[in-house]
């Protein structure tokens, strides 16, 4: 296999070339700068952030003019820092382990800076390896701050970084920009204040919030598959579609992460952004153009026109459930209550699914249904849009097993489309069965596809912020999914825990669309 990453066209091992991929171009270079990430001694600057700045290095996407900073609590030198990340490479990079001699001249631009995050010291010496970085690398002035700390010091870090003269207002030349991890606030309220909080120092044009669903390749195929097709848009519609059904399955439980999740529940941790942002791709009208803020816009429309659920409705349109003990992959594994740092009595909820309706002409009346939660059957994502039934059936009995049309969107562990749709039995009767129409991408396109946060590293650094969410689309989600979490914080759940660990979800789940008259796809 002759790969070169990042180049235009790939090559199987005869030498062939994949014609699905002929003349695309990948080279997206992004531009000089320092990426500083704040909360570099946590999980994620190793399992996934270095890697994938390793990787764009590897892939051509890195100019050689960057500087790479962590900032921690942790004292570390910057050797110490190096050999850290070298390790955190050769055990996550999706390349395998780091290579020389490039790993070499990529260490070379890495930097550790430590301090707390609320001393104006340790900012200083942020200041001054920043400016060191762009005498000595050609980083131009260019700054990009990663925020991949706990929520709670967010603040703390844009108002040092103000103090320190690092803001895009301080600056005579070059960009500042900055990437706020999820969550965004954990209630509307404190979404509000941290919004503020930022924009204090950061105009939102220069706020990028991560969601890493959007840097997932099929995510982004949403729009391809919507908007560079004729045949989908016609019947993308309320005339046609009979519900939306949006899954994040999930095997794993909390990973060691009982503490925060404590606090935040499935709708805060994957509903109220992950999959909402799914709802919104998936129902929004066509964007004028691809540019960042025409697809936010039409995302921002729809999210506004999510009904709002009405305190006492929220019982009908919801459902919630928290794992107990039991088998996932045929190994045993504890409740939700059992997990470290989480109570023995915990109401959190480990499960949550949502009827939501959209108040427009395309979809009124067509309902959303959207779950997510921790320790199911299997772990898949995907978006399946389920179409009326046949206005009259001309089969008489050999028709009798014709299903709806069915096309779904597979985000994970598959990537690809598939279409059910029914065909005759071959034979001399007419008999007719659904079937299965299937694309994948990495077989179409001969390729795996990067790691989201390569993908969404890789445009902020371009300044290209159409897969991050903007403002007014956080605060309309963070509306949609408010009077929910006021009902369940204000009622503890009598029934938990609800599921068993390895099963389809909570049976109040499929009460939900059992009153509706459907039934949810199986997990
Ligand atoms: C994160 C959540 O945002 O997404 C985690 O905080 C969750 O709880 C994860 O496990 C799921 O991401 P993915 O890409 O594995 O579906």
């Amino acid at each position: 296999m002759s790969v070169q990453l990042g180049s235009l066209v790939r090559a199987d091992g005869n030498g062939a070339v994949n014609p699905l991929r002929a003349g695309l171009d990948s080279s997206r270079i992004a531009e000089p700068c320092s990426i500083v990430f704040f909360g570099a001694s946590g999980d994620l600057t190793k399992r996934m952030l270095i890697p994938a700045m390793y990787n764009l290095r590897l892939g051509d996407i890195l100019p050689t003019n960057v500087g790479i900073v962590g900032f921690s609590r942790s004292a570390l030198s910057d050797d110490q820092f190096r050999d850290q990340m070298h390790a955190a490479v050769d055990q996550f990079s999706r390349s395998g382990p780091a290579k020389e001699p490039l790993w070499g001249d990529f260490a070379q631009r890495l930097f550790y800076v430590s301090g707390e995050f609320d001393d104006p010291e340790a900012f200083k010496r942020l200041r001054a390896r920043l400016e060191q970085n762009d005498r000595n690398l050609g980083t131009q002035g260019n700054r990009l701050y990663y925020l991949s700390t706990p929520p709670s010091v967010f603040g703390k870090i844009v108002a040092q970084l103000s103090n320190a003269g690092l803001g895009p207002k301080d600056q005579a030349h070059g960009w500042s920009r900055i990437i706020v991890e999820k969550p965004f606030g954990t209630d509307l309220d404190s979404a509000r204040a941290l919004q503020a909080e930022v924009t204090k120092v950061f105009d939102e044009k220069h706020v990028y919030r991560i969601d890493h669903y959007l840097g997932k390749e099929p995510v982004q195929d949403i729009m391809a598959l919507r908007f560079a097709n004729v045949i989908f848009e016609p019947i993308w519609n309320r005339r046609y579609v009979d519900c939306i059904q949006i899954t994040a399955a999930e095997t794993v439980g909390v990973e060691g992460r009982g503490g925060y999740y404590e606090s935040s529940g499935a709708l805060r941790d994957m509903i109220q952004n992950h999959v909402i942002n799914l709802l919104a791709l998936v129902a929004m009208e066509p964007p004028i153009s691809p540019a960042a803020d025409h697809v936010r816009d039409e995302k921002f429309k729809v999210l506004s026109a999510l009904r709002p659920i009405a305190p006492d409705q929220v019982s009908k349109c919801t459902a919630r459930g928290q794992y107990g003990p039991g088998l996932v992959d045929g190994h045993p594994v504890p409740g939700y209550r059992e997990e470290p740092s989480v109570d023995p009595n915990s109401n959190t909820e480990t499960y949550s699914s949502v009827k939501f309706f959209i108040d427009n002409w395309r979809w009124a009346d067509v309902p959303f249904y959207l779950r997510s939660g921790k320790r199911l059957a299997h772990k898949y994502s995907e978006i399946a849009v389920l179409f009326r039934p046949l206005p009259h059936r001309i089969f008489g009995e050999g028709g009798e097993q014709i299903e709806t049309n069915t096309l779904v969107m597979k985000i994970q562990p598959e990537e690809g489309v598939s279409l059910r749709f029914n065909a005759k039995v071959p034979g001399p009767r007419m008999h007719i069965r659904s079937v299965t129409m299937d694309f994948n991408y990495g077989s179409g396109f001969g390729v795996v596809s990067a790691p989201a946060y390569e993908r969404l590293i890789g445009d902020a650094m371009r300044g290209d912020a159409t897969l991050f969410t903007r403002w007014d689309a956080v605060e309309a989600a963070w509306l949609a999914v408010t009077p929910i979490l006021n009902r369940w914080q204000s009622t503890t759940a009598t029934d938990f825990p609800n599921y068993l660990a390895g099963s389809q979800g909570p049976q109040s789940a499929d009460a939900l669309l059992v009153a509706d008259g459907r039934e949810w796809r199986r997990i």
